[in-house]
C-alpha cells in the first residue's frame, strides 16, 4: 500500500518536470562518446593508407599497423583509472571538459607526426581521453536524468559512439588520414565549449555538501515548476544512509559487492562476444564475398549499428534492459555459431567458394544488429545505474578498466586465436560466451527500468527502497 503511494507520488511529481534543458545537457555531454567513436573508427580508413604511404618514416608494417589499431585500448584502460579518480575529485562536469585536452592534443600529434612513435603517442592520448569519457558521460547522464527517460538518454552514449565510428568511416571515403584527424578534433572542441554552459550533477553536489548549488542544478534541469526540493531530499536521504567516503570495508556490503560483480561481468561478456574482432574482420569477410569496395562495407556495418542502437535507445525504457540483453545475447550466439559453421565448411572445401558468402554476410549482419540492440549500449547504461553514489567513481573505474583491458587482449590476440583454435573454433568460443551471457543475464542482472537510482541501490541491499 505504502509502496503504491510512493509510486503515485513520484508519478505526480515527475509530471511537472520539463525535460528540455536535460536533453540539452545530454546533447552537450554525448559529444564525448562521439569523439571516442571517431577515435575507434579512425584506424579503419587510416591503416590501409599508412601501410602504403610514400614517406618511409611514417609507413606502417603489419605489426605496427596492429599496434596502431589496438594501442588505443591500452590508453583507454588507463583513462578509466584516471577517470574514476577525477570524477570524485573535480566532479563530473569539469572531468568531461578536461577530456577535450588529450583528445585534441592526441590528434594534433598524429597530424604533425614525423615518425611511427608519434602515431603511437597520439593514439594513446586519444585512447586515454576515450577511457575517461566512457566513464564520465554515463555517470553524468544517469545522475542528471530522472527514471522515466534515463534508459533512453543513457543509450544515447552508445548511439553517439557508433555515429562517431560511422563518421570516421564515411570521412575516410573522402579525406586522407591527416584531414580526417583534423575533422576528428572538432567534436571534442565543441564538447569543451558546450559543457562550460551545463551544470554539475545534483548528486555530486549533494555528496560534496553543496545543497544550494544542487537545488540550482535541479531547477535548471527540471524547469521552474518541478518539485526540486522534494527530489533533493530524496537524494540526500540516500546519501546520508551511506556516509560519504569509500572504504575497503564497504566491499563487504551487498549494496557494493553485488553491483560491482555484475558490472565487471557485463564488461567481460561485452568484449568476449568478439565485437571488436568481428568489426576488425568485417572488411576481409566482405572481400571474400566479392565486394569490390571493402571500405564501403565498413560503412554498411557502421550504418546497421547506428540504426539498431537508435532502435534500442527508443525502446529501452519500455522493453527494459534484461529482455534486450537476452534477445541480443541469443542473436549473437546464433550468428557466431553460424559464422563458425561457415568457416568450418570453407575449411572442408579444396578452394575458396563464393557460394557460401551469403552465410558470412548474414552472420555479420545479425551479429551487429544483436549487439546494437543490447550488449552494445546496456553494459554502459547499467554501469551508470547500479552503484551507490559513494563508490560510483571507484566501481565504474574498475568496470572501464576491465572493459578496455579485455578489448585489448581480444583485438591483439585475435589472429593468434584463429591460428591456434582455427577460425571455426574461435567463433564457437565467442558463441559459447554469448550463451553464458544469456544465462548470466537471466540469473543475476536486475531490471533497472523505471526505478530511481536510490531504489536500485536499495534492491541490492534487500530493501524495498525510498
Ligand atoms: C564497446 C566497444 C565497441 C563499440 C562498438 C562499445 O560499447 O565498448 O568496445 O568497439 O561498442 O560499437
Amino acid at each position: 500500500m505504502a509502496q503504491r503511494k510512493v509510486h503515485e507520488d513520484m508519478d505526480e511529481q515527475v509530471c511537472k518536470v520539463k525535460n528540455r534543458k536535460l536533453y540539452l545537457a545530454t546533447l552537450a555531454s554525448v559529444l564525448g562518446p562521439m569523439s571516442f567513436g571517431f577515435v575507434l573508427g579512425y584506424s579503419s580508413p587510416a591503416i590501409p593508407e599508412l601501410t602504403k604511404i610514400e614517406d618511409s618514416r611514417l609507413r606502417l608494417d603489419d605489426n605496427q599497423a596492429s599496434w596502431f589499431g589496438s594501442i588505443v585500448t591500452v590508453g583507454a584502460a588507463l583513462g578509466g583509472l584516471i577517470g574514476g579518480w577525477m570524477v570524485e575529485k573535480i566532479g563530473r562536469k569539469v572531468s568531461l571538459m578536461l577530456c577535450a585536452l588529450p583528445f585534441v592534443s592526441g590528434f594534433t600529434i598524429i597530424i604533425a607526426a614525423q615518425n611511427v612513435w608519434m602515431f603511437y603517442v597520439g593514439r594513446i592520448l586519444t585512447g586515454l581521453a576515450s577511457g575517461i569519457t566512457s566513464l564520465v558521460v554515463p555517470v553524468y547522464i544517469s545522475e542528471m536524468a530522472h527514471e522515466k527517460v534515463r534508459g533512453t538518454l543513457g543509450s544515447c552514449v552508445q548511439l553517439m559512439v557508433v555515429i562517431g565510428i560511422m563518421g570516421a568511416y564515411l570521412g575516410g571515403l573522402f579525406m586522407d588520414w591527416r584531414w580526417l584527424a583534423i575533422c576528428c578534433s572538432i567534436p571534442p572542441t565543441l564538447l569543451m565549449v558546450f559543457m562550460s554552459f551545463m551544470p554539475e550533477t545534483p548528486r555530486f553536489l549533494l555528496s560534496q555538501g553543496k545543497r544550494r548549488e544542487a537545488v540550482e542544478s535541479l531547477r535548471f534541469l527540471r524547469g521552474p515548476d518541478a518539485p526540486v526540493e522534494w527530489e533533493c531530499a530524496r537524494i540526500e536521504e540516500a546519501c546520508d544512509e551511506q556516509g560519504s567516503k569509500f572504504q575497503l570495508s564497504d566491499l563487504k556490503d551487498p549494496g557494493v559487492y553485488k553491483p560491482l560483480v555484475i558490472g565487471i561481468m557485463l564488461m567481460i561478456f561485452q568484449q568476449m562476444s568478439g565485437i571488436n574482432a568481428i568489426m576488425f574482420y568485417a572488411e576481409n569477410i566482405f572481400e571474400q564475398a566479392h565486394f569490390k569496395q571493402s571500405d564501403l562495407a565498413s560503412v554498411i556495418v557502421g550504418l546497421i549499428q547506428v540504426v539498431f542502437t537508435g532502435v534500442a535507445a527508443l525502446i529501452m525504457d519500455k522493453a527494459g534492459r534484461k529482455v534486450l540483453l537476452i534477445i541480443s545475447g541469443v542473436a549473437m550466439a546464433i550468428s557466431t555459431t553460424a559464422f563458425g559453421v561457415y568457416f568450418y565448411l570453407m575449411s572442408l572445401l579444396p578452394e575458396p567458394h563464393g557460394d557460401l558468402a551469403w552465410m558470412a554476410l548474414a552472420s555479420i549482419a545479425v551479429f551487429i544488429t544483436g549487439f546494437a540492440l543490447g550488449w552494445g549500449p546496456i553494459p554502459w547504461l547499467v554501469m551508470s545505474e547500479i552503484f551507490p553514489v559513494k563508490v560510483r567513481g571507484v566501481a565504474s573505474a574498475v568496470c572501464v578498466l576491465t572493459n578496455w583491458s579485455i578489448a585489448f587482449v581480444v583485438t591483439k590476440n585475435f589472429q593468434d586465436m584463429m591460428n591456434l583454435l582455427t577460425s571455426a573454433g574461435t567463433f564457437w568460443l565467442f558463441a559459447s560466451m554469448c550463451i553464458l551471457n544469456v544465462i548470466f543475464t537471466m540469473v543475476f542482472v536486475p531490471e533497472t527500468k523505471g526505478k530511481t537510482l536510490e531504489q536500485i541501490e536499495a534492491t541490492f541491499r534487500g530493501m524495498s527502497g525510498p
